[in-house]
């Protein structure tokens, strides 16, 4: 059967519709099978790779190589979802020309049919001149974790008059530019909800509260493989951590004892 791939104007099409999107993240190709299979929108192969993937504290160490492997992995698993990949620091606000070369390479070598980047009106001639390139770009404003040494810490963002009015600007400016998307992290739902109703492109939401026109999990939290991460706005779907502890124990068991393999199981 043929499957109907997502496409960005499909992504507005259902904002307009009022049909909620569901993204996730995926970096490998097992996982990124397992959830487009499920049937989510869109998938995110987030530089949070950096945090639940490499080990890193945050998200500024991985490299725009890395960013491409985890990519490439992913697009060769998906057949239905839209795969949107992060641009990762240091490889688009120094330049419209660096961040140009940067989205290509993502599209080019790994497949991928989006990028994302984080900033409003400082990262605007970025967005600019990938948009530029036929490039679909997806932004993202609010808690902006590659400049977590700026913001000191991970709470929510623009409670302040001023950080609001400014994400406001900044997400009516990115529509303005042509991006096909947005995502707010971590701002109080009333704001997320202005947004999302005043502009014509789905923003989807993390820590956003419920007024946007999706949500975006990273996938090791929700099904519950890291178990420290507890913030307020994460629900997790599974208890994986316990899940693979248990089993991880009983092979150990089993082959300790003898029990595995039996007679069936080998040749
Ligand atoms: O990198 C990521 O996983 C993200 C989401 C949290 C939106 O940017």
């Amino acid at each position: 059967m043929e499957i109907k791939k997502i496409t960005t104007h499909q992504l507005q099409e259902m904002k307009r519709r009022g049909q909620k999107i569901a993204m996730l993240t995926a970096y490998d190709f097992s996982m990124a099978k397992i959830i487009d299979a499920a049937g989510v929108d869109v998938i995110l192969v987030g530089d949070s790779a950096s945090n639940v993937m490499a080990g890193n504290e945050t998200t500024l160490p991985i490299t725009l190589d890395q960013m491409i492997y985890h990519a490439t992995s992913v697009v060769k698993a998906v057949r239905r979802a839209l795969v949107v990949v992060d641009i990762p620091f240091g490889h688009y606000q120094g330049s419209s020309g660096e961040a140009l070369r940067s989205a290509i390479r993502i599209m080019k070598e790994s497949g991928g049919h989006a990028v994302k980047l984080e900033g409003g009106s400082e990262v605007k001639d970025s967005v600019l001149r990938i948009l530029s390139a036929g490039v679909p770009v997806m932004g993202h404003l609010g808690l902006t974790p590659q400049s977590i040494y700026k913001f000191g810490t991970y709470s929510v963002r623009a409670r302040e008059q001023a950080e609001a009015e400014k994400l406001y600007e900044d997400a009516l400016m990115l529509e303005e530019c042509g991006c096909f998307g947005l995502v707010l992290e971590k701002i109080p739902a009333d704001l997320a909800r202005k947004v999302a109703s005043s502009v014509k492109i789905p923003v989807i939401g993390i820590g956003a509260g419920q007024g946007v026109d999706g949500q975006v999990l990273v996938m090791q939290d929700m099904l519950g493989i890291t178990n420290e991460f507890k913030p307020r706005f994460l629900r997790r779907y599974a208890d994986l951590h316990s899940v693979i502890t248990g089993a991880v124990r009983n092979y150990i068991t089993d082959v300790r004892s003898g029990e595995f393999p039996a007679e069936d199981e080998q040749y």
